[in-house]
């Protein structure tokens, strides 16, 4: 048994002009301690996903499928359940640690809250451990940042402070959406790193969710493309990033920043993701992408599998040839 079980993950969405699909049957599997990248341009469903695990939907949202934690479905639980099992189980860290921390407490009164709250804990011991986790998470001067405010964090200290608090409990999976993306460079870079530790120290899973295929390519075991709410390519990191299957990875792919090109300015993919109200018929890619048939224009493309338990949706064969 996996941690963690999709199968055919749907989130719709009524609106006044229709109905929307953000997630349209995501299937995928996470075990103890690995880590899954899910990738896409902004609007492709990679929050919508991570919001339906976490029971986090907008209220004109409707979720089906099936998502089992430890075997136990975790999709539409009632609120009371799904409190214990976001403490404690599955926690999640987001791109601004502002909208998740409380500006008028101080930081080791947050983090000694949730210790108290949901370990039973005393003052004394949620203090000992809130500094702790500040340790761990490379927080210079841990017990004197414990009387500081949010406010008073730079952004990349205050992401520190966020995974401090989403491991306190020990969860087996963090959800990580974009947690770096409001961060320059440098400190993207440092809190990598740092996810990447702390996933062996405390053998955590996680799903990094980002619009940059670069950023998960240290970390992750596996990797989801997604477009318009749709898998493109699903396999190891290592056959995604090296053997791209799918056009639309290998644009992504293309416009990440390496050293040998810097100051270049790099091949973005032409055109914006589609309205999801006015999917064009067949593959939602079609309009930007270089390899389209005739065949692309009327058919959507299903989920296969081929190679080593690697998945694609696409009717260009050109790519499983291997050589490009
Ligand atoms: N409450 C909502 N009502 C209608 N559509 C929504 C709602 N929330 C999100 N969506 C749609 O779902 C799509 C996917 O959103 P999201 O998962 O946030 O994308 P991203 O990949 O950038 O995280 C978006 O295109 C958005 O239009
Ligand atoms: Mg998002």
């Amino acid at each position: 048994m996996s941690l963690l079980d999709v199968k055919d993950l749907r989130v719709e969405f009524s609106t006044p002009e229709g109905s929307v699909t953000a997630v349209n049957d995501l299937t995928f599997s996470l075990e103890a301690g690995q880590t899954l990248g899910i990738v896409g341009e902004s609007g492709s469903g990679k929050s919508q996903t991570a919001f339906a695990l976490m029971g986090l939907l907008a209220k004109n949202g409707i979720i089906s499928g099936e998502a089992l934690f430890n075997g136990q479905q975790v999709l539409n639980l009632p609120e009371q359940q799904l409190n214990a099992i976001r403490a404690e189980k599955i926690s999640m860290i987001f791109q601004d640690p502002m909208t998740s921390l409380n500006p008028y407490m101080k930081v080791g009164e947050q983090l000694k809250e949730v210790l108290r709250l949901h370990k039973g804990m005393s003052n004394r011991e949620a203090h000992v451990e809130a500094v702790r986790m500040l340790d761990a998470v490379k927080m210079p001067e841990a017990e004197k940042r414990m009387a500081m405010y949010p406010h008073e964090f730079s952004g990349g200290m205050r992401q520190r402070v966020m995974i401090a608090m989403a491991l306190l409990c020990k969860p087996q999976l963090l959800i990580a959406d974009e947690p770096t993306t409001a961060l320059d460079v440098t400190v993207q870079a440092q809190i990598m790193t740092l996810l990447n530790e702390l996933k062996s120290e405390f053998n955590t899973a996680i799903i990094m969710i980002t619009h940059d295929l670069g950023v998960v390519a240290g970390i992750c075991d596996k990797v989801l493309v997604m477009y318009a709410g749709r898998t493109m390519e699903y396999g190891s990191a290592k056959d995604v990033f090296y053997r791209p299957s799918h056009p639309y990875t290998e644009g992504l792919l293309k416009a990440i920043p390496r050293l040998d090109t810097e100051g270049e300015i790099l091949p973005t993919i032409p055109g914006n993701p589609p309205n999801l109200l006015k999917l064009p018929q067949g593959c939602p890619f079609q309009e930007r992408c270089h390899r389209v048939s005739d065949h692309c224009r009327q058919h959507t493309p299903e989920l296969s599998t081929f190679g080593d338990q690697r998945q694609r949706a696409c009717h260009d064969n050109f790519h499983l040839s291997g050589g490009q």
